[in-house]
C-alpha cells in the first residue's frame, strides 16, 4: 500500500486545467544544483512586465524544482536569475551588462543559461517578460542545458480576438459566460481576465480584443470605457494591450447624429472624441477592430464610400497615439443566389479590396481569414493575400473551432493552418509565402501579423475542453515563428500541460496530429467545406444547408455531379484572383490537388481523382477512415490511465467518447446524404449495411412512437422513436439474435436542449446501465446546444464489455423530461473492433 502511494505521489490526484501551461509542476528525477539562488527583476512597479517576470521566477521555482528562492530589484548577475530590458541592465550593470542592444527589435529578448547564472534582457519590457516565460518553459520540460540565444518576433502584431458580448455571453464560446463582461458592463471581478492575460502573455500575445466584432455601440459609452480600463489595468503587468472592436453606427445610435457617414465632419469629431476618451483611461491602448458592411452590419458602403474611407476614419485619431486599426476583410453583404452559375461569395473579398490598395493609412491593418470562405475544414488560402501589395495585411485565424466540432471534437488546428502559411500565391512568379505576406516581409510592410479568434470563458479549462487549448498555446507560437513545427510546438505544449512521461507525449501527440485528417474525413472531403448545419448551430452534420441558401458556402450538389465551378473559363472566376501561376494550376482538374478538387470545379460523382478512386467511392472510404480514427482516440486516451491525472484524464476521456459517437454520426449522415443523391453503391459494401446495430424503431414498442427526423440522414433509417407524451415513460425491446459473447452495447439517443430524460437498459432482467441525457443542459459539452432532435443533439452511450446471451430480451425504458421525449435511434451489439 505505502509502495503504490510513493509511486503516484508525482501525480496530484485533480488538476482543473486552470493553470493550462503554466502549471509550474514539480519534477521529479535529477535535478541539477546548479541554480539561480536569487531572482533580480530590474524594475519594482507590481504594473510593470518586468516585476512580474520576478513573480514569475519565483512561482516557478517554486513549482517545478520546490526551490524558494528570494526577488528583489537590485543584485549581482553571478549565480542568479536577472531579468530586465537593455535599458535596465546598463543601468544596472554599466560596462558588464550583455551588449545585445543590436540583435533585438521590438518585444524580443535574449537568453543566457550559463549553470546559475541566468540573464533574460527584452528589448522591451514585454520582451523581458516573455523571455522568463521561456525559461520557465525549458525548466518545466526539465530542459537544463545551457543556452545562449536572442529571439525576435516575426511580426508586430499578434492578437487575439475575443468574441465577447457585453451580456456576458459569447458567440461561438463552447466554454462558459465572458470573463470580460456580465449585464451590460465589465465585470468588477476581473481575476480570470488577469489569469487569461498571463497565459496569453507566456505564449508572447501582445494585445487582445475584448468584445465581438459584431460590436454593441454600449462598449464606448463613458461607463464601459472606464469599464475597459479596468481590464487594461489587469492585462498591462503582462504586457497585454487592450483593443477594442466598434460598432460603424455610434456616432448615430451612441451620440445621436444623424449620419455614420465617414466623410461627414461630425462623425470624424465623434470617433476623434471617443478616441481621446479611450486614450485619457488607457495610455497603452493598442487600437480596433472593425468589422464594417458585413451580415448585416453598419459600415462605409451605406454611404457610397469606400471600406478604405472608412478604415481611414478610425486610423486618423489613432496615430498621435500609436494605434492602429484592424479592418476585417469579412465583407460580404450581397449575399448570392445560387441560380446564378457565376455568383459566389467567395470572390467578394478581393472584388471589394483589391482596388483600394494603396488607399488604405499607414495604421490601417487588412484582417484576412485564412480562406476565402469562413474558417472550413478546407480552403484554400484567400487570394487576397496576393492582392495588397501596397497595403498592411494580416491572417485571421480561428481558435475556436466554429465549424470544427466546437471543442468536443479534438482537432488539432495547426496542420490545418500550415496549408495556408506555407501556400505560395507566386506572385509576379516569385516566391510569396502567405507567411512572407502576412509578416510583412514579402512587400515590404512595417505593419503585419496575425489575430486568432479564442473563446475562452469562465470553464476551469478556459475553452471547455483540455486539449483544445494546445491550439491556443500554438497560436502564440506560431504568431512568434511561422515557421515552427507544429508537432514539436505540441509536444511542448503537452509536457507542460500534462507532464513529461514519455508515452502521454507521443500518445497525445499520435491523437492530435491525426485529428484534424479524421474530422475532414468524416466532415467534408475533397475542398467542399464543413457539412455542418449552416443555418442553425454550425455542429453536426447537415449537408443539404449548404446549398440553396444565400449564405454562399454551396456545394451545388445534384444527382450527378457536385462541386463549385470556380474557373475563369466555365465559372465564377475565382481561379483568377491569384496570381498567374496559381490560376492556371486552378484552372484545370488535371492540376488541382484532390484535396481542394471541389472548391474550384463541379465534376460527376464518378470523376476519378488522382488517387485513382471516384468522387464517391473517396466520400465513402473517407468517412469510414475518420471514424475510425476517431474511435482508436479513446482506447490511445484509456492507454494513458494513471498517467494523468484522474479529473483531466476523465474529462477528456469524456469528450473523446462523445466524439467517437458522433463521428459515426457524422460518417453515416454523410455517406447516406450522398448515396441517396448520386445512388451509387459503396463498392466495400458498407454504406446502409448495419448487421449489429437494431433500428429502434424496430423493437416492440410500449408508449413509444416512430418519428421521422429531419434531415433524414441524422437518423440511422432516418427514425427515431419518442415518448407518446412529453410525461411519460416509453419502453423499447427486442429480443437478441447474436450469438453469446462479450460485446460493447451502444445506445444511440439524443440530447436536446431544454431536457433530461433518464433512460434504463437491460438485458434479460439484468441491468445493463442507467443513465440521463443531460450532458447539453448542464454544460458538460460545450458545443451549441440544438432544442430539435438532430445531428447537434444526436449522441451515444456505450456499455463495453457486456455479456449478452443468444435470446436475451433487450429493454430500453426512457423517460420523457421537460420538451425531451427519450428519443432514441438505435442500438449497436458490438463485437470487438467493430466501429458501428
Ligand atoms: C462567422 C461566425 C459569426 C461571426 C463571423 C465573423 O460567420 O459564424 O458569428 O460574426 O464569422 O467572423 O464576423
Amino acid at each position: 500500500m505505502i509502495l503504490k502511494l510513493l509511486l503516484f505521489a508525482g501525480l496530484a490526484a485533480a488538476e482543473t486545467g486552470r493553470d493550462a501551461w503554466l502549471r509550474y509542476a514539480r519534477l521529479t528525477g535529477h535535478i541539477p544544483s546548479a541554480l539561480p539562488s536569487s531572482i533580480v527583476a530590474l524594475n519594482s512597479s507590481t504594473s510593470s512586465p518586468v516585476h512580474t517576470a520576478g513573480q514569475e521566477l519565483q512561482k516557478g521555482f517554486s513549482g517545478i524544482l520546490g526551490k524558494q528562492v528570494a526577488v528583489s530589484s537590485t543584485g549581482k548577475q553571478a549565480s542568479s536569475a536577472v531579468v530586465g530590458t537593455v535599458a535596465q541592465f546598463q543601468k544596472a550593470f554599466g560596462s558588464s551588462a550583455p551588449n545585445v542592444s543590436a540583435e533585438l527589435i521590438e518585444d524580443g529578448f535574449w537568453l543566457s543559461v550559463k549553470g546559475s547564472t541566468v540573464q533574460i534582457v527584452g528589448q522591451n519590457e514585454r520582451g523581458a517578460l516573455y523571455g522568463a516565460f521561456e525559461y520557465l518553459s525549458m525548466l518545466a520540460q526539465g530542459n537544463f542545458t545551457n543556452v545562449e540565444f536572442a529571439t525576435n518576433p516575426a511580426a508586430p502584431i499578434r492578437w487575439i480576438n475575443s468574441w465577447d458580448n457585453m451580456d456576458g455571453s459569447i458567440t461561438r464560446g463552447f466554454g462558459g459566460a465572458s470573463v470580460f463582461f456580465a449585464d451590460g458592463l465589465v465585470l468588477s471581478n476581473l481575476t480570470r481576465a488577469a489569469e487569461y492575460a498571463r497565459l496569453l502573455s507566456s505564449i508572447r500575445i501582445n494585445a487582445a480584443v475584448v468584445n465581438d466584432v459584431n460590436a454593441d455601440f454600449h462598449t464606448v459609452n463613458s461607463t464601459n470605457i472606464q469599464g475597459v480600463g479596468r481590464i487594461a489595468d489587469v492585462f498591462r503587468p503582462y504586457g497585454v494591450q487592450l483593443a477594442l472592436s466598434l460598432d460603424f453606427a455610434t456616432p448615430m445610435e451612441l451620440g445621436g447624429l444623424s449620419t455614420y457617414d465617414p466623410l461627414d465632419d461630425g462623425v470624424i469629431a465623434f470617433w476623434g472624441n471617443i478616441t481621446e476618451q479611450i486614450y485619457d483611461r488607457i495610455p497603452d491602448f493598442a487600437g480596433y477592430l472593425v468589422k464594417a458592411d458585413s451580415e448585416g452590419t453598419p459600415g462605409p458602403l451605406v454611404y457610397n464610400r469606400t471600406l478604405a474611407q472608412g478604415a481611414n476614419l478610425f486610423a486618423r485619431p489613432l496615430v498621435p497615439h500609436g494605434g492602429i486599426v484592424m479592418y476585417r476583410a469579412f465583407v460580404y453583404n450581397q449575399l448570392p443566389n445560387e441560380s446564378d452559375w457565376q455568383a459566389d461569395r467567395a470572390n467578394a473579398a478581393v472584388n471589394l479590396f483589391a482596388p483600394l490598395d494603396g488607399q488604405f493609412d499607414d495604421n490601417v491593418v487588412v484582417q484576412i481569414k485564412y480562406g476565402p470562405i469562413d474558417f472550413q475544414v478546407r480552403e484554400p488560402a484567400s487570394p487576397l493575400f496576393a492582392n495588397l501589395p501596397q497595403t498592411n495585411v494580416a491572417l485571421e485565424l480561428q481558435v475556436c473551432q466554429e465549424y470544427l466540432g466546437q471543442q468536443t471534437h479534438l482537432v488539432y488546428l495547426p496542420p490545418l493552418w500550415r496549408t495556408v502559411l506555407d501556400f505560395d500565391l507566386r506572385v509576379q512568379n516569385e516566391t510569396s509565402l502567405v507567411r512572407d505576406v502576412i509578416t510583412g516581409e514579402r512587400f515590404n510592410r512595417r505593419l503585419g501579423g496575425s489575430a486568432a479568434v479564442v473563446n475562452v470563458g469562465a470553464n476551469e479549462t478556459w475553452l471547455g475542453s483540455h486539449l483544445a487549448m494546445s491550439n491556443l498555446y500554438a497560436y502564440g507560437r506560431l504568431a512568434w515563428d511561422w515557421s515552427l513545427d507544429s508537432e514539436a510546438v505540441l509536444q511542448d505544449w503537452t509536457r507542460l500541460t500534462f507532464g513529461t512521461e514519455p508515452t502521454v507525449v507521443s500518445t497525445i501527440s499520435t491523437m492530435s496530429m491525426a485529428s484534424w485528417p479524421a474530422y475532414e474525413n468524416y466532415s467534408g472531403n475533397l475542398g467542399e467545406q464543413t457539412l455542418n448545419d449552416i443555418l442553425y448551430t454550425h455542429f453536426g452534420p447537415n449537408p443539404q444547408t449548404l446549398d440553396n441558401t444565400v449564405w454562399g458556402q454551396w456545394t451545388r450538389a445534384d444527382h450527378t455531379s457536385i462541386g463549385m465551378d470556380r474557373t475563369v473559363s466555365n465559372g465564377t472566376g475565382f481561379s483568377g484572383q491569384y496570381p498567374a501561376e496559381v490560376a492556371a494550376m486552378f484552372e484545370s482538374v488535371e492540376t488541382t490537388p484532390d484535396n481542394l478538387l471541389l472548391w474550384f470545379h463541379h465534376v460527376n460523382y464518378t470523376q476519378k481523382l488522382k488517387s485513382g478512386d471516384t468522387v464517391i467511392q473517396h466520400f465513402y472510404d473517407a468517412h469510414y477512415e475518420g471514424a475510425q480514427t476517431a474511435a482508436e482516440f479513446v482506447g490511445m486516451w484509456e492507454g494513458l490511465e494513471g498517467k494523468v491525472d484522474e479529473q483531466r484524464f476523465d474529462e477528456v476521456l469524456y469528450r473523446q467518447t462523445f466524439q467517437a459517437g458522433h463521428a459515426i454520426l457524422w460518417r453515416d449522415a454523410i455517406v447516406n446524404f450522398y448515396h441517396n443523391a448520386s445512388g451509387i453503391a459503396d463498392e466495400k459494401g458498407r454504406v446502409g449495411t448495419h448487421p449489429w446495430r437494431i433500428e429502434a424503431e424496430s423493437m416492440e414498442l410500449d408508449g413509444y412512437v416512430p418519428y421521422v427526423v429531419s434531415p433524414f440522414e441524422v437518423a440511422s433509417g432516418a427514425t427515431a422513436i419518442v415518448t407518446a407524451t412529453n410525461t411519460t415513460t416509453g419502453t423499447a425491446s427486442t429480443t437478441l439474435g447474436f450469438p453469446s459473447g462479450t460485446y460493447d452495447v451502444a445506445v444511440n439517443y439524443f440530447d436536446m436542449f431544454g431536457g433530461n430524460s433518464s433512460y434504463s437498459l437491460s438485458l434479460s432482467g439484468r441491468t445493463v446501465g442507467t443513465w440521463v441525457g443531460n450532458a447539453v443542459d448542464t454544460g458538460k459539452l460545450g458545443h451549441t446546444p440544438s432544442i430539435y432532435i438532430d445531428g447537434h443533439s444526436a449522441t451515444r452511450i456505450t456499455f463495453k464489455g457486456v455479456s449478452v446471451r443468444k435470446g436475451d430480451v433487450l429493454k430500453i425504458v426512457g423517460r420523457a423530461d421537460g420538451v425531451e421525449p427519450a428519443p432514441l435511434d438505435y442500438v449497436s451489439v458490438l463485437p470487438a473492433g467493430v466501429v458501428d
